[in-house]
């Protein structure tokens, strides 16, 4: 118990994205990669992330799941209340390998392992798009509603570190 526990704690090592910087305000390069994210986050991350009748992206639809009901966070680019502060390389630990910016690991609520499999380029989109095509909002994200001990996150990071060494891509 105590080794894996110690094991979970272990920081997990990512591949940061080669040319990580996003092309300047106001280019046509820029406005082409929002567009791009803007299509997959369109297809993919409204559903769980935009409330009816809340603001885009804003998070906090409940999700029932077997702990308890989960919500989702503030993906709009708000410094305090979203994700305005994550780097690129932030983003893709969340999203493609289920790691908040504090270290912490998602809830499988957000289907990061799914999202493994985006490339770098669609990766690089979506951030553009949160950063650059998203009006910030203030929103709070809710805890969830999970008892103790579900709500440690420790055991999830053992998951994920599995799941991730069964996808062989080199960042358990
Ligand atoms: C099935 C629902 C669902 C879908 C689809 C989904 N998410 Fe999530 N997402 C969540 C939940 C729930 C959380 C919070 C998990 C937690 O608290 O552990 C979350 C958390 C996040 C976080 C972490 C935010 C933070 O505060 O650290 C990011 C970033 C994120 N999602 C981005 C995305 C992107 C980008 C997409 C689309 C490619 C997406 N999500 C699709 C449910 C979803």
């Amino acid at each position: 118990m105590l080794l894996l526990a110690a094991w979970a704690a272990v920081p997990t090592q990512t591949r940061p994205i080669a040319d990580a910087a996003l092309p300047p305000e106001g280019t046509p390069e820029l406005a082409r990669l929002v567009h791009a994210g803007r299509r997959l986050a369109m297809a993919d991350c409204v559903a769980c992330h935009s409330a009816d009748g809340g603001r885009p992206f804003a998070g906090g639809v409940a999700l029932d799941t077997a702990l308890g009901t989960i919500y989702s966070t503030n993906i709009s680019p708000d410094p305090q209340a979203g994700i305005g502060r994550y780097t690129l390389d932030d983003f893709d630990r969340a999203v493609r390998h289920g790691i908040a910016r504090d270290g912490q690991t998602l809830r499988q609520a957000m289907p990061y392992p799914r999202y493994a499999r985006l490339s770098d380029a669609d990766t690089k989109a979506l951030y553009a798009f949160f950063m650059h095509g998203v009006e910030a909002a203030p929103d709070v994200n809710r805890p969830a509603d999970v008892a103790w001990p579900l709500s440690m996150r420790w055991p999830l990071a053992i998951w994920r570190k599995t799941c991730a060494v069964s996808r062989s891509d080199g960042a358990p």
